[in-house]
């Protein structure tokens, strides 16, 4: 493909909050907290940090440069490094998880929607028998599930055909203040309620007694799913890049944000559910399940500060996973639009109705269609395993093997010092890191979950 004058985000500002806030999503505000509560506190935090910094970092930087470097979707960007070779699998894979990811985290994007309507119209009120069959019957049901995956799809197929400039870099410099508006609202109540500091010093002081070996994988598989690696979703934004964009300071920036962000999030979480005590390590179900009665039951002596904080929290939680979805979409969206040379709007429509079908599946197998099981297991957790748990560690794996043997030295050092114009002086660590230490601990995790070792 010829280097055409491609489109770039516009700021500096822009290129931030559109990669942070494909970052920030779901795996901050519900999967980081729960996990938290699940493997010690802040053993778990400190793990996490050193994951982000040592694995996280280099492996977005990497994708950085394939993705500025090709200037193209992320197919195309591996294509062009790879001449050829079988290495460019490692691109259509990403477009493959892109559109399995998108399937099940429009379905969760979707019960968002149905929790800000239904916190606004007053459904989440009652005992926590009624709250848990309240997400049973809601997330189990044929119709309405399904109607809130396409809304949020649809919600964000209009940003996608928007465009870069006026459709990702815009929304994203909206949402994400108002996104970090809302947490911070949400902190200080939280921080402000009855015994909050019991859940403050679960955050923040660290109990190695329950650090496993299994804690420091999830820390690891979290930083991976957190920072949107191993799919060519920072890859697809890098091609928006420009020239000058500084790699190595952007991907340092992003994962601050990130990380932060996450670790207000647990600020927002434990003191309320500790002022009530509720114990934060109910899984998954933590946020349908476990908060809306954290909420109830914190605010009980002023209800209708429980119910704004509720509803506060569902519209964050949607902001979140719509940063996150655009950025899924638009992988997808830059590939169909340019592989096979359809207009824009043809192919977001595309992944649109692709990403609305395997949505319906996803939250068919979860209840109305029990049919729809792989291995004993819902479609739903066999795209949430195979994605997480296997095509997103494949991916940062390959591209660190990628990046590091094979693709020539000087492209890597040319992109990370903008061809010479910065001094680069943590080049070699970060060589260092994608061919020795990211291969190395990206095996372990993934041997480990696949239950190798
Ligand atoms: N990073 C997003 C989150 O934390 O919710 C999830 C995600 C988005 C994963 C985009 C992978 C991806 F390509």
């Amino acid at each position: 493909m010829a280097h055409t004058e491609r489109v770039k985000f516009g700021s500096k500002l822009g290129i931030i909050l559109a990669t942070a806030g494909s970052a920030v999503g779901l795996g901050n505000i519900w999967r980081f907290p729960y996990m938290t509560g699940e493997n010690g506190g802040a053993a778990f935090i400190i793990l996490y940090l050193v994951c982000v910094f040592i694995l996280g970092i280099p492996c977005m930087i990497s994708e950085f440069i394939i993705g500025r470097h090709g200037a193209s979707n992320v197919a195309q960007a591996y294509n062009k490094l790879s001449n050829g070779t079988l290495w460019r699998i490692i691109g259509f894979m990403g477009v493959l998880t892109g559109f399995l990811i998108i399937g099940y985290y429009a379905v969760v994007s979707g019960w968002c929607l149905q929790y800000i309507f239904g916190s606004a119209a007053g459904h989440l009120k009652g005992d926590s028998a009624y709250i848990n069959e309240y997400f049973i019957n809601f997330s189990q049901s044929t119709w309405k599930p399904i109607l809130w995956t396409i809304a949020f799809l649809f919600l964000t197929h209009f940003i996608i055909i928007r465009g870069v400039q006026k459709g990702i870099e815009w929304a994203s410099k909206l949402l994400m203040p108002v996104l970090f508006i809302l947490l911070l609202i949400i902190v200080v109540a939280s921080c402000l309620l009855p015994n909050a500091i019991e859940g403050i010093r679960f955050l923040f002081m660290p109990d190695f007694s329950k650090v496993t070996s299994d804690t420091f994988l999830g820390a690891l598989g979290q930083a991976f799913f957190s920072l949107s690696i191993g799919m060519g979703c920072i890859c697809t934004y890098a091609s928006y890049f420009s020239r000058d964009t500084n790699l190595a300071k952007s991907a340092v920036h992003i994962s601050l944000i990130d990380s932060f962000i996450a670790i207000l999030a647990g600020l927002m979480i434990f003191p309320a559910a500790f002022s009530v005590n509720v114990q934060p390590d109910s899984g998954p179900s933590l946020i349908f399940i476990t908060l809306p009665n954290v909420f109830l039951q914190a605010f009980s002596s002023v209800p209708v500060v429980g119910y704004i904080i509720s509803l506060l929290f569902y519209s964050l939680l949607s902001l979140a996973a719509l940063t996150s979805l655009i950025s899924l979409h638009e992988v997808c969206t830059a590939f169909i639009h340019e592989e096979f040379r359809l207009s824009r709007r043809r192919a977001a429509l595309i992944v649109t109705l692709t990403g609305s079908v395997i949505g319906a599946f996803c939250s068919l197998s979860l209840g109305a269609w029990d049919g729809l099981q792989l291995f004993g297991k819902p479609l739903f957790d066999i795209f949430d395993f195979v994605t997480g748990q296997i095509l997103l560690p494949l991916g940062g794996f390959f591209t660190c093997l990628f990046l590091g043997w094979y693709v020539p030295k000087k492209i890597l050092k040319d992109e990370y010092t903008n061809w010479g114009t910065l001094r680069g002086t943590l080049f070699g660590i970060y060589l260092f890191c994608i061919r020795i230490v990211c291969p190395i601990c990206i095996a372990i995790i993934f041997m480990h979950q696949l239950g190798w070792i």
